[in-house]
Formats: C-alpha cells, structure tokens, sequence
C-alpha cells in the first residue's frame, strides 16, 4: 500500500492545532492510516489531575475504533514545532494492539517498523497461548 506521509503528517498537524494542553504547553496531534485509506486522529487531552492526561494516540485510537477501522498501517505524532513526536510506552502498546509488527511508525529518525519501536510486544497472539483465556481473535469482515 502506498503511504502518503505528507498527507498523515498534515492531519496530525491539523489534529495537533486542537490539543488541550495548558498544564504542559506541549501540544501532539497524532494521525494513523488504516488499510482502507482512511486516516484517524488524535491530539492529546490534559486535565487538573495530571496523572489522568489522554495522549494524542489515545484520541487516534479511539477514533480509529469509533469509525470501524480495520487495521493500522502506518502512524505519525508531531509536537508544536510539527516536528516528529515518538510515542511514549504505554501508547507503544496501544499501537501495536492495532497495527501489529509491520505498522509503518514516523520516528524521529525516519520510518521504523514496529517491530523496532516495540520489540517482542505482547499482544492478542499471547492470550492465546493459555487455555483459560477467554479472549475470541477479533475479525473484521
Ligand atoms: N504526549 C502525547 O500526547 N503522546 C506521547 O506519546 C508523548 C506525550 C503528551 C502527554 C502530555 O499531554 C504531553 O505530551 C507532555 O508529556
């Protein structure tokens, strides 16, 4: 599938522009591509019990799930400047939970693969392992 960065990074830019962020006054917006060429976002969402702040990704997610997405393939966060944002650990995980080892993720250094950003993550795959799971493979069809 052909990625159109400069389109993704244009709707975390547009993403970004609406952020809530007057605790930290840094702003993300965060824009995720799913396989059918649509693309989700995000910015993130502070609040006076600091501890509870939704990052940029949280608000993508949901959106993506919201909107029936089906799989993520690639994702871009950008901070004010525009520039790249890496996604912090516990949005790693939530990325991975959608997009898998291949989702295509705009590093600071470039495009790296999942698998790079989030080496040996642990994901549906791995309830599986366990009889007593309870967790169904979700599909999509
Ligand atoms: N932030 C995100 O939205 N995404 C990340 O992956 C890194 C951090 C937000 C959380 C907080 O509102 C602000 O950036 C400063 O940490």
């Amino acid at each position: 599938m052909n990625i159109e960065w400069e389109r993704l990074h244009a709707e975390a830019v547009a993403a970004m522009a609406h952020a809530y962020v007057p605790y930290s006054g840094y702003p993300v917006g965060a824009a995720g591509l799913a396989s059918d060429g649509t693309i989700y976002s995000g910015c993130n969402v502070e609040n006076s019990a600091y501890g509870v702040a939704l990052c940029a990704e949280c608000g993508m997610i949901s959106d993506f799930v919201k909107g029936g997405g089906t799989h993520l393939v690639a994702f871009a966060a950008v901070n004010g400047n525009e520039d790249p944002v890496v996604p912090c650990g516990r949005c790693r995980q939530l990325l991975f939970e959608h997009g898998g080892h291949e989702l295509q993720v705009a590093m600071p250094g470039g495009i790296m693969p999942m698998s790079s950003v989030l080496p040996d993550g642990f994901g549906p795959q791995d309830l599986l392992k366990v009889p007593t799971a309870t967790f169904k493979e979700v599909t999509h069809d």
